[in-house]
């Protein structure tokens, strides 16, 4: 049973530039789950209103999705995970981490503008795991770039072989359809339907005299076009999407909520069962019948009402039920977990029982720290799951100082979330905040002020970068601490962290001091 359960998830994100399409895409797909009655209830950015997917006040006043969702739903008699990620640059970190709990990703691209940046760096990131990617060519009811132009460059900038499987008849105006390869079938597009789940209108076979009947010449070029594709492109092989060699291709229009379908039937049939993951001492397969899982992202605040803090677990093996003890490896603690929660876009719900491949949510007390390892008594502990050292700082300020408990408190518990990490230098009662990206300071900065009615300013701060130090040699490590310690401080966990005012002081530092170790990512 477990076994079953378990095989039968797909575990998946988005990947894609940010306008790309992938919150429309979302909800296209949470219209097909049926887990929305119609879309379009949840409008774009500029309109004010917003998809299910996108939470907080921040994200709607930015019109960003700053947090990570994760949304269940039943599709063809599997049970789809999709994991939203945001789309700004400045959290790339979560989303780097978001990636470590999925099995496949879907990437989407804006067929007018082609493989943008931020979609090269995401693949990197899944290309590290041989990550399976499916394709999403976007926006067809526009003026795009040539479809075979496309997939060359794919193939050059991503490095990945295309295997069309839906390919499209015209584009903008005179878009009429897709040509699905391995069905021999011609789906047509009606525009003004993206609201609904539409009733399909096809016709069987590509040398079908209907199909001359119903867009006349370009019935013919149609043939002719695809004899070209098919001779210089790649046929699909499951094998090699699996590997993440292949990607197979389909096109469409998220917004006329066209070719999803196919891509979406074809998603769920191809893409893996929740796979293995790599421990410190073995390797732990789904199937296994004891439970396992990581902490991949904790959030807090995520439900003003609520004001707690929700640790996200992927499950990696066994079964999650309600009331059931769990080791927390880390602590060797064991805990009873009566109030795990699943989540739709922003709404939870408690659960009775959780799969191999689910994302579950625990509570959070301060106990649980990303990359966590929870088991069912193995002391095992889940590997690759980064803490990227912070590139900016800013000395944080008070604006009224009786706020200094509160203030040090919401910077724990937001850099508990990973996007930023709180410094505490030995030698000053100041506190460091760094982060990956820019707008961090203002997610902070905003959240502090809703969150936990703390004002507060940042100022520049004359830290270049920060490292994580560790040294066996307690002796060694004692010494260092008495040399360096004006550059010292610990971090929102308590460990111990160097910030370097330069480059250079960095380098001088290392040199002297071969045997302490200067990390750059953190293990959790
Ligand atoms: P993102 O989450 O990847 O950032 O992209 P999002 O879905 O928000 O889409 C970005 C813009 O592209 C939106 O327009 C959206 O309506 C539009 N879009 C998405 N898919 C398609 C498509 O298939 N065809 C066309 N023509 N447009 C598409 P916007 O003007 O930014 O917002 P709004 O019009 O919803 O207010």
């Amino acid at each position: 049973m477990v076994t079953t359960e378990s095989s039968l998830r797909r575990t998946f994100a988005i990947i894609s530039h940010p306008d790309a399409g992938k919150t429309t895409i979302t909800e296209k797909l949470l219209l097909l789950g049926r887990k929305i009655q119609e879309a379009g209830t949840v409008k774009g950015k500029k309109s004010g209103k917003h998809a299910t997917s996108d939470w907080m006040e921040m994200e709607k006043q930015r019109g960003i999705s700053v947090t990570t969702s994760v949304m269940q739903f039943p599709y063809n008699d599997r049970v789809v995970n999709l994991l939203d990620t945001p789309g700004h640059e400045d959290f790339s970190e979560d989303t780097y981490r978001t990636l470590t709990a999925v099995d496949s990703a879907l990437m989407v691209i804006d067929s007018s503008k082609g493989v943008e940046e931020r979609t090269i760096k995401l693949m990197e990131v899944c290309r590290l795991r041989d990550t399976p990617i499916i394709t999403f060519m976007n926006k067809l009811d526009r003026d795009i770039k040539d479809p075979i132009e496309l997939m060359d460059e794919v193939e050059d900038v991503l490095k990945i072989k295309c295997a069309p499987v839906t390919w499209p008849i015209g584009m903008g105006k005179q878009f009429k359809g897709v040509y699905h390869i391995l069905e021999n079938k011609i789906y047509f597009y009606s525009t003004g339907q993206g609201h609904t789940i539409q009733d399909i209108d096809v016709v069987e076979g590509l040398d079908n005299p209907e199909l001359d009947q119903r867009i006349g010449s370009l019935a013919q070029d149609l043939r002719d076009e695809l004899e070209l594709v098919l001779g210089a492109s790649h046929e699909f092989e499951l094998d090699a999407f699996l590997k993440g060699e292949l990607t197979p291709v389909f096109f469409g229009t998220a917004l006329g909520n066209f070719g999803v379908t196919q891509m979406l039937d074809s998603f769920v049939e191809w893409a893996p069962s929740p796979l293995p993951r790599q421990t410190d001492s073995r390797e732990v397969d789904a199937s296994e019948d004891k439970f396992s899982g990581f902490i991949f992202k904790i959030q807090a605040n995520m439900d003003p009402a609520h004001r707690d803090r929700i640790a996200f677990m992927r499950i990696v093996s066994g079964k999650y039920a309600k009331g059931m003890k769990m080791k927390h490896v880390r602590l060797n603690r064991d805990i009873q977990v009566s109030n795990a929660v699943t989540f739709l876009a922003g709404d939870r719900a408690n659960l009775d029982d959780a799969y191999a491949g689910d994302i579950i949510g625990l509570h959070n007390h301060g106990t649980i720290q990303i990359g966590d390892t929870f088991t069912e008594g193995e002391a095992i502990k889940f590997a690759g799951i980064p803490n990227f050292a912070p590139e900016l700082f800013r000395r944080v300020r008070l604006k009224d100082p009786l706020k200094n408990k509160a203030l040090l408190k919401g910077l724990i518990q937001l850099s508990e979330e990973g996007a930023t990490q709180v410094f505490r230098p030995f030698n000053s009662n100041e506190l460091i905040l760094g982060a990956v990206g820019i707008l961090q300071f203002d997610v902070v900065a905003h959240r502090l002020k809703e969150e936990y009615k703390v004002n507060c300013i940042f100022e520049p701060v004359s830290v270049n970068t920060a490292r994580w130090i560790e040294c066996e040699d307690e002796k060694m490590l004692e010494q260092f601490k008495n040399k360096a310690g004006e550059n010292l401080a610990l971090d929102g966990g308590d460990n111990l962290s160097y910030l370097a005012p330069t480059r250079v002081n960095l380098n001088l530092m290392q040199e002297r001091w071969p045997d302490i170790s200067f990390k750059e990512t953190r293990e959790h």
